[in-house]
């Protein structure tokens, strides 16, 4: 039976307008079909309690995968989201290339397992999910993508996703993409809860700024999740920080760098000073370190503390142009392109 939906409400987070743009692809869809439709950015102040849908409205969640996951800001949301008779599709944008004429996949993990779970136990109906393998914007791991290369997975992937929103219109249930995934998606899961618990807060203290910075404060304005506090004029990332490189893509003067060598001291720090003392010490009273479980607990959170320590340590010797310096040319990120979706402007990221 073909649904009649009377309004597309499209609720999107994004770092670099992959979902954006994908939800962009929709709406226009929807607007050709006289459907009427809007896009809602989220945050985390958004009142969900004020949230309202009748059971006639489409709503879609569109999102970036992070770390074989969703973005935890769409995660948390989607928690706080209220209780509704409406029906509901997700799609997670990932990180999609190419090997010469073969376009590559990204990896999902728990991105559209675990919101459909939660919405279903919510009582929604599930009119479909899918992943799209949009450009890869991970620049603090690879260059950012050729131009050419861009364009034709957003071509791609624009045919494709008008297709998914005629199929979740049609009351197709499109979901036949993401079942393909599921042996790999649940494979990976324990890498996506070392990322959730671990990996991520990490990632977000590698971010610095370099002598390049102007002080102009787009980075700190236009942060999805308000991450970002200037000091002394300077961008400072805090722990709210979800590493989707948007402050680095959006940079005018490109002088915002993902360091590799502080994730590198960190590392080294941690393996050699002082922690491998503490586990390898006769001490007695780190004898409680003895049992797996502990001791893997603890050097997680040791860990984390360190990047913590270091990170403001370091944060005010950026000040000194030689110390910066060294940051800066031992970032790879200061050699690669960066990434933004095709036709996505800072002005359009909210
Ligand atoms: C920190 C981080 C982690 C990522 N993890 C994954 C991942 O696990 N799997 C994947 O396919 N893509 C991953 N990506 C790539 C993004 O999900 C992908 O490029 C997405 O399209 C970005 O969407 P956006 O521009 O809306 O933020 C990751 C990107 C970042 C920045």
């Amino acid at each position: 039976m073909i649904p009649d939906y009377k309004k597309l409400v499209i609720y999107y987070y994004t770092g670099t307008g992959n979902a954006l743009k994908a939800g962009q692809w929709m709406l226009d869809e929807a607007k050709n079909n006289g459907l009427n439709a809007e896009m809602r950015s989220i945050s985390k102040k958004h009142r969900t309690y004020e949230i309202d849908h009748s059971k006639d409205d489409l709503i879609g969640f569109l999102f970036p995968t992070h770390g074989f996951s969703l973005v935890p800001a769409m995660l948390f949301f989607l928690f706080r989201f209220p209780r509704l008779k409406s029906t509901v599709f997700f799609m997670n944008t990932r990180a999609g290339g190419m090997f010469f004429k073969w376009f590559t996949p990204g990896l999902s993990g728990v991105a559209l397992l675990l919101p459909m779970l939660i919405m279903k136990l919510k009582g929604f109906k599930i009119a479909g999910a899918r992943p799209m393998d949009m450009p890869s914007n991970w620049i603090s791991v690879h260059p950012g993508l050729g131009p050419k290369m861009v364009g034709k997975i957003a071509i791609r992937c624009e045919k494709i996703t008008r297709k998914f929103y005629h199929n979740l219109i049609n009351g197709k249930k499109p979901f036949r993409r993401m079942l393909i995934d599921i042996p790999i998606d649940l494979a990976i899961f324990p890498i996506s809860l070392g990322y959730f618990f671990v990996g991520r807060f990490m990632l977000a203290k590698t971010f610095v700024y370099s002598s390049k910075c102007v002080e102009c404060g787009l980075c700190a304005k236009k942060c999805p999740v308000q991450a970002i506090k200037i000091k002394n004029g300077k961008p400072f990332w805090t722990y709210n920080c979800e590493s989707c490189m948007r402050c680095m893509n959006i940079c005018p003067e490109n002088a915002i760098e993902a360091s590799h060598l502080l994730f590198a001291i960190c590392l080294v720090l941690f393996t050699m000073v002082p922690f491998a003392w503490l586990f390898y010490s006769n001490y007695e009273v780190f004898s409680f370190l003895n049992n797996y479980y502990i001791e893997f607990l603890f050097n997680t959170f040791a860990m984390i503390f360190l990047f913590i320590f270091l990170y403001f340590i370091i944060h005010p010797l950026f000040r000194f142009k030689w110390f910066n310096a060294i940051f800066r040319y031992t970032s790879l990120t200061n050699y690669w392109r960066r990434y933004r979706a095709p036709g996505v402007n800072a002005k359009d990221l909210n």
